[in-house]
């Protein structure tokens, strides 16, 4: 604490507030703005951070400019979003996330630090815990899906694996928990729109990622763009300072989003910059990104008496403990001296994240890929895309170094006839090409048709009204599933796309996402059978645009959905439930659960109660394979109605072709427990129901009941 005191005393105003700039290299473009003279102000002491920026010599570069040529030699930061990857690019989050695997998560978390700490990046933009239920919104494709739960582990699981044994650690990056909160919840899922959300559903839904964040020890945490029942977040002091720093003791910096400060402009809660600044100044934002509206705007809100020097001092010495836990005041190059990547390669984890990240939606008898299939037809605008495998934040990735699906397939299956034509682009309205990829079907025992999105399609600002295939891929499918001849159908995309015509008429469909550098290689060996999928969907995949948003924990209503009775809650038009449910995912072994059971019928409302449930699992296959089983619950009578059931746990089975095991949850009394009326976390006395199974489809749980009742007075 000395030093940073020492340096608080010796700073000048202007000094301080440019602790509080963070500025953009431009190395990657991330946003609309240019934040003048880098340089000049570095060297000036106005900048306090810079991303977008990476490499030894361009880190070194500048950083020597803070140390060596800025009157208090104060260290930069360097910040960049490594999302899924640095330079060896993993599956995007929403993929990696149907991996239901903590473990891997941290590991491809772990990976990309090292990369990136050795790139010269201090800090990332990641993890991104947006709870999302929406495909429209582009940004889905970052986050772990629709569920809560996932969500919080996949927090803790990333803040773990980049942050390692500590940000002063070799290979260790401070991590950013983003975006606080509710830009899921956009509305209509367009980017960057007001979410309104009840404070029910902020802490049921939204906030646990975060508290999760905060308790792996997140070092920073980064505001949504959107507002919150009329309160932009980057103005939200009430979950700022009063959720973030009060409720959960979080004492880490909070970054603003890209020129987020001045947008409190047009969002209409300020009139100008310098209100805007006071504004998110007061209400926890430590760090602006790129608006340099702290630089330029704080002094004359000091001067207007809308904020005190101390606010100021406060966001400093929170910004100089960051650099002090990075250690670089102590080395501010030591990141740069770390020799650790230079010898990794990790193109093996890259294969098992894209393997374990693929979902096998639909199999209709024709994968894996049977010896007598010997002429196959790759076709369609992402079989040779090798770009669009990066997915829309790729940091330093290369497109280079992506495998597409054709060599994938061409590299598995060397001794087969494999034709390939693109038929159509992916986007636009060129259709010349169809003719020939069709006639190149007549002639093939199968067809691999491989369309979907381009990397850019998904990721910020990039939301879609009609989230299903773009450009003429439709009429190109259509003309291909014509042919008659058996299409297995690879889909590429940020999302799940709405392509029910496509997935009812296909002999299978994979959902491949975006899977970063060993896209081909991990699809070819699900095609071929080399692996047995595992990865379930993380996100519910709906039958229509107008189900969104759709996920499985939606509360009940006085009238459910009843086929028989046209006064319930349904559409004239199309089902109520989605093409496949959250936690769908089939494998090639045939599983079966039995014999769910529980230790005791009852359990007393304590804060140890402990419960044990078991499922015996069954591989009926003729192929080992690793299942996900996972474990709901519902309340069906409570002080507030409570979702059709909550996922509250997940367990992996590792089955040997004919083998039975048994999967075992332990839960706690947190499992039974919810926000009450007052939003403080109670558990009600009654019967609980626990369902069990492979996915969320509430017709192929098995459940059992069990009751809470309350602990005995002592007195009585
Ligand atoms: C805007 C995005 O919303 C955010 O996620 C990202 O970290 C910043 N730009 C910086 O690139």
């Amino acid at each position: 604490m000395e030093l940073i005191n020492r340096i608080l005393s010796e700073m000048t105003l202007e000094e301080k507030v440019g602790q509080l700039n963070l500025v953009t290299a431009g190395q990657a473009v991330t946003g609309p703005v240019a934040n003048g003279d880098m340089t000049e102000n570095i060297r000036a002491g106005f900048v306090g951070g810079v991303f977008n920026l990476w490499g030894r010599d361009a880190v070194r570069a500048a950083q020597k400019l803070a140390v060596e040529e800025s009157r208090l030699s104060v260290p930069l930061f360097f910040g960049l979003d490594v999302l899924h990857g640095h330079r060896t690019i993993f599956p995007v989050p929403l993929a990696e996330a149907g991996a239901f695997d903590v473990e891997l998560w941290g590991r491809t978390a772990r990976a990309a630090a090292v990369e990136a700490a050795a790139d010269g990046i201090d800090l990332t933009f990641a993890p991104m815990l947006d709870v999302a239920r929406d495909p429209r919104w582009g940004r889905i494709v970052e986050a772990p899906g629709e569920d809560p739960l996932v969500a919080a582990e996949f927090a803790a699981a990333k803040v773990k694996g980049f942050q390692g044994e500590g940000l002063s650690a070799q290979g260790s990056i401070a991590a950013t928990a983003k975006h606080f909160v509710g830009g899921g919840a956009a509305l209509a899922g367009r980017e960057y729109a007001a979410a309104d959300i009840s404070e029910r559903t902020l802490h049921e839904v939204y906030l646990p990622p975060f508290a999760a964040a905060v308790a792996a020890g997140c070092a920073a945490i980064m505001p949504a763009f959107n507002s919150v029942a009329g309160v932009p977040m980057t103005a939200h002091a009430e979950l700022l300072r009063g959720y973030l720093r009060t409720r959960l003791a979080f004492e880490g910096v909070i970054i603003s989003d890209y020129t987020a400060v001045p947008e409190l402009v047009q969002h209409g809660v300020a009139a100008d910059l310098v209100e805007a600044a006071a504004l998110a100044l007061k209400a926890g934002i430590d760090v602006d990104m790129v608006s340099g509206a702290y630089l330029h705007g704080l002094p004359q809100a000091l001067e207007r008496g809308l904020i005190e020097e101390t606010d100021i001092d406060a966001a400093v010495r929170r910004v100089l403990t960051l650099k002090r836990n990075l250690g670089l005041f102590e080395n501010p190059y030591r990141r740069l001296d770390a020799s650790e990547a230079a010898t990794c390669d990790h193109g093996a984890l890259a294969l098992e994240a894209a393997r374990r990240s693929i979902t096998l939606l639909t199999n209709r008898d024709i994968l894996p890929l049977p010896a007598d299939v010997r002429r196959i037809a790759v076709v369609g605008p992402l079989a040779d895309a090798r770009a669009e495998m990066l997915g829309p934040w790729y940091a330093a990735g290369r497109a280079e170094s992506c495998v597409t699906i054709l060599e994938g397939l061409r590299a598995a299956l060397p001794a087969r006839e494999i034709r390939h034509h693109p038929g159509v682009a992916i986007e636009g309205d060129d259709c010349s090409g169809v003719d020939a990829a069709c006639a190149l079907c007549a002639t093939v025992d199968a067809v691999v048709l491989c369309v979907g999105e381009s990397a850019g399609m998904s990721g910020e600002a990039a939301s879609r009204a009609s989230p299903g295939l773009p450009g003429r891929q439709r009429e190109f499918a259509e003309a291909i599933l014509a042919t008659g001849a058996p299409v297995i159908a690879v889909l590429s995309s940020g999302r799940p796309l709405i392509a029910s015509w496509l997935i009812e008429r296909a002999r299978a469909t994979l959902a491949t996402w975006l899977l970063g550098d060993m896209a081909g290689k991990a699809v070819a060996d699900v095609l071929t059978g080399r692996f047995n999928p595992t990865a379930r969907l993380a996100a519910t995949w709906p039958r229509e645009v107008g189900q969104i948003p759709i996920f499985y924990a939606t509360r009940s209503s006085g009238r459910p959905p009843d086929a028989g009775n046209p006064f319930t809650s349904r559409y004239l038009d199309i089902p109520t439930e989605p093409l496949f449910p959250f936690g769908h995912g089939l494998s090639y072994a045939q599983v079966q659960l039995y014999n769910l059971r529980t230790n005791v019928e009852r359990f007393e409302i304590r804060d140890d109660a402990e419960l044990e449930v078991r499922v015996d699992v069954a591989n009926r296959g003729t192929i080992a394979t690793e299942e996900t089983v996972f474990l709901f619950v519902r309340d069906p009578v409570a002080s507030v109605a409570r979702p059709a059931m909550e996922l509250k746990a997940w367990a992996k089975s590792f089955l040997d072709a004919g083998a039975a095991k048994t999967t075992v949850f332990t839960l706690s009394i947190e499992s039974f427990s919810f926000p009450g009326k007052n939003m403080q976390r109670r558990c009600e006395p009654g019967a609980f129901e626990i369902l069990v199974g492979l996915n969320a489809d509430p017709k192929t749980l098995r459940s059992i009941r069990v009751e809470a009742v309350p602990t005995p007075n002592p007195q009585a």
